[in-house]
């Protein structure tokens, strides 16, 4: 599967990235970047140490929207990722990477027009750039083989407001203009995310396993990020001392169809109000938008604890 990330990392942001740079069957040919956890600067340098760390500086690293396409930016949730996106990384080591002059939706439009229908956007940020795409060139949707989102919930409680989840609600036009172009999008919402804990152990597992620089900074960042969604969370992640995994069920509903239950529907965004970026089931329309309704918890936590221990680092 050949893959483009759209991101704002994050810390499960890089958990994913490297789960998709570890996985045999994912090919990520390029990573666009936006604001969100972080600015998109920030995010951008990040996407770039995290592919510099593992040798995969080859990947081109296109920069994104800074900014909402309508609604008034809100400050990164520094107290959930780190002032850095990477949990306050005390030091980073001298990995130099450029983002390549295209922007993100230039990028996105060009890649895809050069591999029609061989391409899989994975959209695990507020969805500014893909909605950007869609504005400048109106007859790319058609030609991106399939489209899966990290965001929304549908049949649960938001994680910023009652009703909202952050990438939603960090630009609720963008969320709806995606929804409503002519493609099929596959939507990992809270409802299965918040169902997943990844134990901060693990991590500290996988870095013992390989001392390597790459997996010492995933886990420093996770070790921050568990802290808290362990306190937040104290019944549930607090228990077992850990963090959701968010933006890698996105990756594993490429890559373990089996583990989860879908369901096929149509979804809408509500863009004002009380209810600003809630994700809605629609009663009319077609059934566009496939929502993962409930996951394997344990099956997941296993196939990711394998996939990164195996020898991807080399
Ligand atoms: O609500 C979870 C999402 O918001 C994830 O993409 C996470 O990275 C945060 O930005
Ligand atoms: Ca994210």
């Amino acid at each position: 599967m050949k893959v483009i990330f759209d991101t704002d990392p994050g810390v499960d942001d890089a958990m994913a990235l490297y789960y998709a740079l570890a996985h045999p069957s994912i090919e990520v040919v390029g990573i666009t970047t936006v604001f969100g956890n972080v600015t998109v600067t920030q995010a951008t340098a990040n996407a770039l140490y995290l592919c510099g760390l593992t040798q995969c500086d080859a990947i081109p690293v296109a920069a994104g929207a800074a900014r909402p396409l309508h609604k008034t930016p809100e400050a990164p949730p520094a107290h959930i990722h780190g002032s850095d996106g990477l949990g306050n990384l005390p030091q980073r080591d001298s990995v130099i990477g450029f983002a390549v002059e295209k922007d993100a939706a230039d990028f996105l439009i060009a890649q895809v027009r050069a591999n029609p229908h061989a391409i899989t956007l994975v959209a695990v940020g507020p969805l500014t750039n893909l909605a950007t795409a869609l504005a400048r060139d109106t007859t790319w949707a058609a030609l991106v083989q399939r489209v899966v989102i990290m965001g929304g919930a549908v049949s649960v409680p938001g994680n910023v407001t009652a009703t909202a989840e952050a990438n939603i609600w960090n630009d609720p036009h963008a969320a709806q203009l995606v929804f409503e172009a002519p493609w099929q999008v596959d939507v990992v919402s809270l409802d299965v995310t918040h169902q997943v804990i990844m134990p901060a152990q693990l991590f500290e597992r996988l870095a013992q396993r390989q001392p390597h620089a790459a997996m010492q900074t995933l886990n420093h960042a996770v070790q921050f990020y568990a802290r808290y969604y362990s306190q937040r969370h104290a019944d549930t992640v607090g228990k077992m001392h850990g963090c959701f995994g968010h933006d890698v069920l996105a990756f594993m509903a490429l890559t373990d169809p089996a583990l989860f239950q879908t369901l096929d529907t149509r979804l809408g965004v509500t863009t004002a109000g009380p209810e600003e970026g809630r994700t809605v089931q629609l009663t009319e329309g077609p059934a566009r938008h496939t929502i993962y309704t409930s996951v394997d918890s344990a099956g997941c936590v296993k196939a990711f604890e394998a996939t990164l221990a195996a020898n991807w680092l080399g």
